[in-house]
């Protein structure tokens, strides 16, 4: 039986990771699956119960930039971006400091580690009563949709984890945007716009080859996937259930005024209940109205594709 934990509770959650334990948690973006990221059992854990590939690293959330500076070295550039961004939804993938102690499992053997401060106040108190780094993947089963809410951490790894701490609905509700290199490039779109990053750099920010991320399914095709058959920008409802963005009929909408932080916010939840419309649909499929590709409409529409692509 995985327990569950309200507020008040963040030291039971955090003696339950001291002791190795996993502990969903909530953060700003998605609930993270954590681990003492120290502890290779613990770490090796996540990966069994999230039934993940072990060739694929994790991100590791510390409470702020001094204890990120013991286990990575900063670029100029990872500065301005930790300035300008942490706490929030942006994780840095760095080079790992000599004295770093991280389980190796965490880096997937890799000489960077990707660091994050997360903002909500729930996932730093958490962090700061265990005096740990915490190891953190989404808290979904490897390749579906990710959990914003406590309850969508229970619906796919219930009896599996020792306790989900809940914190309410995660208010960015997409992933954090992850830059990595020096300098830096886009490694996968998220919850900072592209954009605002670009503004503090100066300069424009190119996504890395996809071959500089080959081992991370997050950055597969397939992922973030429901059941049902996604078809993606279609202007015009037929006879499918639909998501729409904007005004106009639908049987669910990411944001009625077309805000793309609404829609971010609704996105993962929306994308479960649209599995369950389709599923007692006679096709099985859903549609999907188009996405504008700017500002969080980037990772909008990067989830929606990884949702929608053929499975392996
Ligand atoms: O918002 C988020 O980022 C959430 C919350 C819980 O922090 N976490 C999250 O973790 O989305 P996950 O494991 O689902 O995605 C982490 C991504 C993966 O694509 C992984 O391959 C990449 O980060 N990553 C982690 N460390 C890396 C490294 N050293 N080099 C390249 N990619 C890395
Ligand atoms: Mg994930």
């Amino acid at each position: 039986m995985t327990r569950l934990l309200f507020r008040h509770q963040v030291n039971e959650a955090a003696s339950l990771l001291k002791a190795g334990e996993l502990v969903a948690f909530p953060t700003e973006t998605v609930y993270g699956l954590g681990a003492d990221a120290t502890n290779d059992q613990a770490v090796a854990a996540i990966f069994a119960a999230k039934n993940r590939p072990t060739f694929n690293p994790l991100i590791v959330h510390v409470a702020d930039i001094a204890a990120a500076r013991e286990i990575v070295d900063f670029s100029d550039e990872a500065e301005a971006l930790a300035e300008a961004f942490w706490p929030g939804p942006m994780t840095l993938v760095l080079p790992k400091r000599d004295a770093a102690q991280l389980s190796d499992l965490v880096t997937a053997g890799l000489d960077t580690v990707g660091i994050r401060v997360p903002a909500h106040p729930l996932a730093h108190d958490l962090i700061k009563e265990t005096g740990l780094p915490l190891a953190a993947p989404s808290a979904n089963p490897s390749g579906k949709i990710s959990p914003t809410k406590a309850e969508h951490v229970l619906a796919g790894l219930d009896g599996r984890i020792a306790a989900v701490l809940d914190g309410g609905a995660c208010t960015v509700g997409l992933e954090s945007t992850i830059f990595g290199g020096d300098p830096v490039l886009l490694l996968r779109p998220g919850g900072v716009p592209l954009e605002a990053a670009e503004k503090v750099l100066g300069r424009a920010i190119p996504p890395a080859h996809p071959s500089a991320t080959p081992n991370s399914p997050g950055q597969l095709a397939s992922h973030y996937a429901p059941d049902a058959t996604i078809i993606l920008d279609v202007e015009t409802p037929g006879d499918a259930p639909h998501l729409g963005f904007g005004p106009g009929p639908a049987d669910r909408n990411l944001s009625k005024s077309g805000d793309l932080s609404e829609a971010a916010t609704r996105l993962f939840a929306l994308l479960r209940e649209m599995d369950v419309l389709a599923s007692g649909s006679n096709t099985k499929r859903f549609t999907v109205a188009p996405i504008p590709d700017t500002g969080l409409g980037r990772a909008i529409r990067d989830r929606l594709s990884r949702a929608a692509a053929p499975r392996p």
